[in-house]
């Protein structure tokens, strides 16, 4: 992997990267609809919006790799989550099954899960259980992923990204919480594995309190090398109570905006 395009560059994940990527491959192709840092050497940038089908074929040209970061990053009204999300993500697979690209890394989220009770521990295989429109593009965007792989032959990696934070900012993110660092580390495994199918695996820290199994975590090889623990005790506490649907399911407070529904029915 010698090309590698990331959408959403300017953003808080994607300036981690330009930054943790840089002068590792001969090209990164810096994707985004806001401006950005001056390009240095190794690097390209590029003003395109993912919404357009003809402006990412155009993109995607010559390039072995694309991260996709770019979109609405939490939960927003179905018209923002609509094009940027949905249709945007759409046209970044089919933008690469056009442009013959290898190997797409998406990211995902653990809100394609959030209904998930917190009580039990899960892993890549449970049932997707979005709880927000924004994580419903996450499902959508990993079932896209699943079907581009298997009927096209793209490598897809779904990253189910936790909480990406300099630091973790409540008890919820003691469990969730990804460190610059090792998100670097973890894009870095996934852009460089010799070769795979289709993959999920939680974007996540060695958080003693992590509640999500992650075997493909080890098949990249990737180890996290930063623990939310050492936050723990400024943060034990800064929780909702009990019963509140933001601490019962993983998802946290993205389960408990607009609840209307019934907690003793969530199984
Ligand atoms: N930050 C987290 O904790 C977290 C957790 C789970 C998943 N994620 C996912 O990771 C990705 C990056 O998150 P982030 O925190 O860096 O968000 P961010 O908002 O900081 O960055 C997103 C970038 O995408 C760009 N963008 C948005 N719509 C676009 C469009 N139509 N065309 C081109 N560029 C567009 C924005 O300008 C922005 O620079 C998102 O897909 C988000 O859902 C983030």
């Amino acid at each position: 992997m010698k090309r590698i395009l990331i959408t959403g560059a300017g953003g808080g994940i994607g300036r981690a990267l330009r930054a943790g990527l840089h002068g590792r491959y001969p090209l990164l192709r810096l994707l985004d609809v806001t401006p950005q840092e001056a390009a240095r050497a190794g690097e390209e940038l590029l003003s395109a919006d993912i919404t357009g089908l003809g402006a990412m074929r155009a993109a995607l040209e010559d390039v072995d790799c694309v991260v996709h970061l770019a979109g609405v990053p939490r939960e927003n009204t179905w018209e923002a989550i609509l094009p940027n999300n949905i249709v945007g993500t759409y046209n970044v697979f089919e933008a690469a099954r056009l442009q013959r690209v290898k190997r797409v890394i998406f990211a995902s989220s653990n809100h394609a899960v959030g209904y998930h009770r917190a009580s039990r521990k899960i892993d890549t295989d449970v049932l997707p259980r979005p709880d927000s429109r924004y994580g419903v593009s996450k499902v959508f965007g990993e079932a896209l992923g699943r079907m581009y792989a298997d009927k096209y032959g793209l490598n897809v990696a779904c990253l189910r990204i936790g909480s990406f934070r300099e630091k973790p900012q409540d008890a919820r993110q003691l469990s969730t919480w990804i460190s610059p660092r090792d998100t670097v580390q973890l894009v870095r495994r996934c852009i460089d594995a010799p070769a795979y199918h289709y993959l999920i695996v939680y974007g996540v820290s060695a958080n003693t309190r992590s509640r999500w199994i992650n075997p493909n975590a080890d098949f990249l090889g990737y180890q996290p090398q930063d623990n939310a623990e050492d936050f723990a005790a400024v943060l034990v506490g800064k929780t909702a109570p009990a019963g509140d649907p933001a601490t019962e399911f993983h998802g946290g407070p993205f389960c408990a905006m607009e609840f209307t529904g019934d907690i003793s029915k969530i199984d």
